[in-house]
């Protein structure tokens, strides 16, 4: 028996599962609410011999695409894709997001970018009327990472936030690594004005890879109610 806000995530995931035609190049997204969508594609490969090429956007889900028996490509192999599916963190009213939570935002990014269509899955909790609430994962490079941090600080100053603080996430006692060998801070920031802004003063910082905004990228999102009902958001 699912919690409630497990069968949202499912339901959201089932609904973006059905968009995935034979033949299509498809970004696998990362988190708890993709992981639902990579079991129902596998169901779908193994029941209906759906053909499908999976890009991946974590090694998590590689591994799990790989047990559900998905053909896993990298992304320069499958070059442009048809669809990318993937779940969010917070998502807006101009369907721009939050996401990161999981530490997998620059490969989901760069895939989504990559796509022709982006399509989220979320439960309704997650959407909001301003981004900002859930802090705002940014990836760094380890070199230089205090002063990089000081200047993300030094520029919150100058911006229309409410909260500044900053925070490296950590794994236990070391700070977390991400799949691309860098490492993040999380942004409280409370609520973000102007996100197209942040998102790229953010990315002009030098020790900056990229930031969990992503912006004009989401198509659509699914949403998933915990009574089984799904909406469509575009
Ligand atoms: C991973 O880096 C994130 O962008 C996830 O997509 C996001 O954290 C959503 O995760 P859940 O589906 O587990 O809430």
């Amino acid at each position: 028996e699912l919690s409630p806000m497990d069968k949202a995530k499912f339901v959201a995931a089932s609904r973006a599962a059905d968009l995935v035609e034979d033949g299509m190049r498809v970004g696998l997204g990362t988190g708890s609410t993709a992981a639902w969508l990579v079991r129902r594609l596998g169901e779908r490969v193994r029941e209906e011999g759906l053909k499908i090429r999976g890009v991946p956007t974590s090694s998590r889900t590689a591994a799990l695409a790989r047990e559900e028996g998905i053909e896993v490509v990298s992304l320069d192999e499958a070059g442009w894709l048809d669809l990318t599916i993937d779940g969010a963190d917070e998502f807006d009213a101009d369907l721009n997001l939050i996401k990161g939570g999981g530490g997998a935002l620059l490969q989901e990014k760069i895939v989504a970018t990559a796509s022709e269509r982006m399509v989220v899955i979320a439960d309704a909790a997650k959407e909001v009327a301003h981004l900002g609430r859930f802090p705002l994962p940014v990836e760094v490079v380890p070199f230089g990472r205090d002063t990089t941090e000081a200047l993300i600080a030094e520029m919150l100053e100058a911006m229309d936030v409410m909260g500044r603080e900053t925070r490296l996430r950590m794994d236990g006692e070391v700070p977390f690594v991400t799949d691309e060998g860098n490492h993040i801070i999380d942004l409280h920031l409370g609520r973000i004005g102007r996100p197209r802004q942040l998102a790229m003063i953010l990315n002009q910082i030098p020790g900056v890879v990229e930031n969990g905004l992503f912006i004009d990228i989401c198509d659509m999102v699914v949403v998933g109610h915990s009574d089984g009902r799904t909406e469509l958001r575009d």
